[in-house]
């Protein structure tokens, strides 16, 4: 198989589960220039890369920025505060703007979901989704399934528990896809107007014990209560909330001794996890975002129809 036969990378659905394994075990190779006092390489010398975030962001924009930096491309950060989107400008002048200027690849962030997939029909550039309303954050899934092989080898047969804020997550939707195509069991759980029924079509199952669960997991994956996205009350009070649903210092010692606790960030220390649980040596958060650049830089040179690099066959 010779890179992604695709111009844009906008959910995991749309990827095949070759392709999924290939992303994540380039990636390794990736991860290992970051140990190399030179830790840039040419792949996308000459290609530019815009980053459109309409929607604020931490780990995903520095992610890809740093990705193609060490992919020695041209940057460009568009801070939409700060543009002409203020002014009324559409998102597809904003784009074709952005391609009039040259750019090969848009990482674009929007509220409303589908819009790379919008943009992907009406634009020649490789459109990347750094996460589109509810509906899908493709590269987080991939990263955090590449930190899951990174410490287990493989997720098949893993028991893989999602807590908390499933409805308003883009998170847990990609996520859910990418660990069921790798062979894991898929557990959510969280109060029930946050994991409603719909999501059994998904093929996961569902709880509203965590207490119940947790000494099932190998692998717990927290999610923020994303209140901002939440219309009227959704649980009592976070207090409660926290009672029933946090990754407490307790509740992780009734888990696996080995249990791997990851979380996409930005986190809610003391709301959904509790901070010596964030800090424990079995929490492999800030790996996450470090694997993060790994993966992003993956995704870029295979779109750019990179091929398997011999170096993956250690993976
Ligand atoms: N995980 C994640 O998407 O974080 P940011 O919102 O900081 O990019």
């Amino acid at each position: 198989m010779e890179g992604l036969k695709r111009k844009d990378l906008l959910d995991i659905q749309s990827l095949t589960t070759e392709e999924i394994t290939l992303i994540c075990k380039s990636a390794r190779y990736f991860k290992d220039l970051f140990t190399r006092s030179i830790k840039t390489v040419p792949v996308l010398r000459g290609k530019t890369v815009c980053t459109l975030f309409y929607e604020p962001s931490t780990r995903t924009r520095i992610s890809f920025e740093l990705a193609a930096k060490r992919l020695s491309a041209d940057l460009i950060n568009v801070t939409v505060a700060a543009s002409s989107v203020v002014k009324g400008e559409s998102l597809i002048d904003t784009v074709h703007t952005l391609e009039a200027m040259k750019a090969d690849y848009i990482i674009i962030r929007h509220a409303a979901s589908l819009a790379p997939h919008f943009l992907s029909k009406n634009i020649n550039a490789s459109v990347i989704n750094a996460g589109d309303g509810f509906h899908a954050h493709p590269t987080q899934a991939l990263l955090d399934a590449y930190s899951i092989l990174d410490k287990r080898g493989s997720l098949e047969g893993l028991s893989i528990g999602i807590v908390g804020d499933i409805k308003h997550s883009r998170v847990a939707r990609s996520d859910i896809e990418v660990f069921k195509r790798l062979g894991a069991r898929v557990i959510l759980c969280g109060p029930p107007t946050l994991v409603p029924d719909e999501f059994s079509a998904y093929g996961v199952e569902i709880s509203y014990n965590l207490d119940e669960i947790i000494p099932e997991l190998d692998v717990i994956n927290m999610l923020r209560l994303q209140r901002e996205r939440q219309k009227g009350s959704l649980f009592p009070s976070i207090r409660e909330y926290h009672q029933q649903f946090a990754l407490t210092v307790d509740r992780q010692k009734r888990g696996k001794q080995d249990l791997i606790v990851m979380h996409p960030g930005p986190i809610n220390r003391g709301i959904e996890i509790d901070h010596q649980v964030a800090d424990s040596p079995s929490s492999i958060i800030n790996e996450q975002v470090t694997n993060g650049i790994a993966v992003r830089m993956s995704i870029f040179y295979l779109l750019a129809g990179g091929t398997p690099l011999e170096e993956m066959e250690k993976v």
